[in-house]
């Protein structure tokens, strides 16, 4: 047994077997937010953070985080008020959502110890987690609303919306399609 401490709270964890930290995570403790992508550590969709540094959870033996603290998603604030979730719903990030949880926590442990980064480092950073939907853009943000996948956007074929955005310049707003100012 190996004591872990997962969001301020204590667990007696079973090693024998020994199974990564995400099956721990989401089939022991039922915390789900950390995904389940590649678990071969290439994708960043289980990323928590153990005494604050980013982990792929899924390539984590169990017995490497025993007396740490461990810290997913929901542990990360009690409300959503993290800065970091709060950047993220005011920027309306997620699409599908299934990367997110780790984007946030790896942006979270980034912002920590660099509170005003460049573009660049930004990037650097967040290179490692891949978003399937593209989110990229709005990650980083500073850019203006303009394609599918953007602020305020309805659910519409991605070529449709673009193929308007292009053409006029606007952002589809609702259905049926009315352009945007
Ligand atoms: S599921 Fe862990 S890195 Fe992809
Ligand atoms: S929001 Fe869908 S994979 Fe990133």
């Amino acid at each position: 047994m190996a004591t872990v401490i997962v969001n301020d709270r204590s667990h007696e964890i079973d090693l024998d077997p020994q199974p990564p930290l995400l099956w721990v995570l989401r089939d022991t403790l039922g915390l789900t937010g950390a995904k389940y992508g590649c678990g071969m550590g290439l994708c960043g969709a289980c990323t928590v953070l153990v005494d604050g540094e980013p982990r792929r959870a899924c390539v984590t033996p169990i017995s490497t985080v025993a007396g740490r603290r461990v810290t997913t998603i929901q542990g990360l604030s009690p409300d959503r008020g993290h800065s970091v979730q709060r950047a993220w719903i005011a920027e309306q990030v997620p699409q599908c959502g299934f990367c997110q949880p780790g984007q946030i926590m790896a942006a979270a442990a980034f912002l920590d110890r660099h509170p005003d980064p460049s573009d660049a480092e930004i990037d650097r950073a967040m290179a490692g987690i891949l978003c399937r939907c593209g989110t990229y853009q709005r990650v980083r943000s500073g850019q203006p609303p303009g394609g599918v996948g953007e602020p305020g956007m309805p659910p519409i074929a991605p070529a449709v919306a673009n193929a308007v955005f292009v053409a006029t310049g606007k952002p589809v707003r609702s259905l049926p399609i009315r352009l945007g100012t």
